[in-house]
């Protein structure tokens, strides 16, 4: 019988999943984990980093927390090469990322999710490739 499981297996990948703190991105982070993947969650709450990456210690996975700020689409480029140079290039990204900035509740949901999340997500993607 073939194992499919083992099919889905994310040995030896890099993930990086930016937002992995949040309430999506936190069960991805497990998921990625769990399927095997080297695991580095992108977040702006420091605090919560350290206290995630204690708690999926003592469940028996070794992830990376980098503190991330996505919010500047200017500077995501130079930010994110130099996370690159000392994690590795990922195999996976998966953007889990909220930033509600201060213009947030006077945005529309273009603004939202085209003119910020989606492109935070091209410009990184960019960089890796
Ligand atoms: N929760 C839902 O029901 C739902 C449904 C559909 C779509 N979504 C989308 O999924 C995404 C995540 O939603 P969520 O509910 O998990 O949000 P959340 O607020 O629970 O988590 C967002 C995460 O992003 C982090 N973050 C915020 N600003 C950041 C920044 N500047 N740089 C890096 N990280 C930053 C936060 O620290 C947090 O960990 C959003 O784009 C949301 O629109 C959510």
């Amino acid at each position: 019988m073939i194992d499919y499981m083992q099919k889905f297996r994310l040995d030896n990948k890099k993930a990086f999943v930016m937002g992995g703190l949040g309430l999506i991105g936190k069960q991805v982070s497990i998921a990625y984990s769990m399927a095997g993947s080297q695991l580095t969650v992108l977040d702006l709450d420091e605090t919560e980093g350290e206290s995630f990456k204690n708690e999926m210690k003592e469940s028996g996975f070794d992830i990376s927390f980098v503190h991330f700020d996505c919010s500047d689409n200017k500077q995501i480029t130079e930010y994110f090469l130099t996370i690159i140079e000392k994690y590795g290039c990922p195999d996976i990204f998966i953007n889990c990322s909220y930033p509600r900035t201060k213009e947030w509740g006077n945005s529309s949901f273009k603004n939202i999710t085209i003119d910020a999340d989606l492109i935070k997500s091209f410009i990184i993607c960019n960089v890796i490739l």
